[in-house]
């Protein structure tokens, strides 16, 4: 299976959840491979715990690989690699996990029928020897997505089961820009079907996650003032009724992640270390990441509209 992430603004969270989802899927059983196509912020090594990354994909990341400058792209085993203590070793009956970073650009690059091929010759490589290949595609509309759906609109991928998990923030913004990502001018859906897409086959495989949402049902805002609490509920009610009328309510949404400390102050994978034993980070981010991570790999939940 092949899962694209992608956000119409940068900061939604796109990047540490689908590592995590990642993360999660691999802990499961799958092998999965996690590729970097945000030349621009590209913070798969760091949230990985890998730090030498960086200097190594220098000339061999995928972007190099994509611009022909390199005949493959670097791939690095997380397991072997990262510097986090629990990561360390591969625990029993996980997959394998294996990220191909991109290198450090500063930007995007302009998609030719080379880059394409190049892009069509490593999915096809790839889906070989892993049940999951996640991309994290760049903020907005990007070289990087048009790629994607060039790539997936070819004979050779169309066989290949595709997802798109679009995030978005949990406020007024973030929600019209994620619908807007999707059914806008230019959005992934006109964009693929200019690009030879089935236009309900595409909005089918697209699903929403709303990323660091405040529960409020949680323990952790049982204390704040009545007033802001009660103002809090009448905001949530408003946003919920903002995204059902723009098409992206609860049937849509793949999953919810709630607003988690930990997360807030670094970009990290969730271990369940993290939640049972130091207790640093919340359950319930635990388990909403394992729920997206289910859903993902489940049938039921996607399909036509
Ligand atoms: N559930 C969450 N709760 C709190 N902060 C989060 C959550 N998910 C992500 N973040 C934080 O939000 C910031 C942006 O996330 P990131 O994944 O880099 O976004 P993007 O890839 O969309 O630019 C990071 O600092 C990250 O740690
Ligand atoms: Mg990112």
């Amino acid at each position: 299976m092949l899962v694209f992430a992608a956000s119409d603004k940068g900061g939604t969270g796109r990047s540490v959840t689908s590592i995590n989802l990642a993360y999660r899927r691999a802990l499961d059983g799958d092998d999965v491979c996690y590729l970097d196509f945000d030349f621009g912020s590209p913070t798969a090594p760091a949230v990985f715990d890998i730090p030498d990354v960086a200097k190594e994909a220098k000339g061999r990341g995928l972007h190099s690989y994509l611009n022909g400058m390199t005949g493959e792209a670097l791939r690095v085993d997380v397991w072997a690699r990262t510097e986090h203590q629990v990561l360390r070793s591969r625990p029993s009956g996980a997959g394998r996990l294996v990220l191909l970073p991109g290198d450090r650009t500063g930007g995007e690059f302009v998609t030719d029928g080379a880059s394409l091929h190049r892009c069509v010759d490593l999915v096809n490589a790839l889906r070989r020897e892993f049940n999951l290949i996640v991309v994290d595609l760049s903020a907005g509309r990007s070289y990087a997505m048009e790629l994607a759906l060039s790539a997936t609109a070819q004979t050779e991928l169309r066989s290949l089961k595709t997802r798109w998990l679009v995030y978005h923030r949990w406020t007024r913004q973030h929600v019209m820009a994620a619908a807007d990502l999707v059914t806008g001018e230019r959005g992934i859906v006109s964009a693929g079907v200019s690009l030879g897409h089935d236009k309900d086959q595409l909005l089918g495989a697209i699903r929403f996650v709303r990323a660091a949402v405040p529960d409020l049902g949680s323990p952790q805002w049982s204390q704040v003032p009545p007033a802001q609490f009660a103002w809090m509920r009448q905001c949530n009610r408003e946003l919920e009724g903002i995204a059902a009328g723009l098409g992206i309510g609860r049937s849509r949404v793949l999953g919810s992640v709630p607003l988690e400390p930990v997360l807030q102050l670094q970009e990290q994978l969730i271990t369940d270390e993290d939640v049972l034993d130091s207790r640093i980070a919340n359950i319930q981010t635990w388990q909403a990441i394992g729920e997206l991570a289910e859903r993902l790999a489940d049938d039921k939940h996607w399909g036509l509209l």
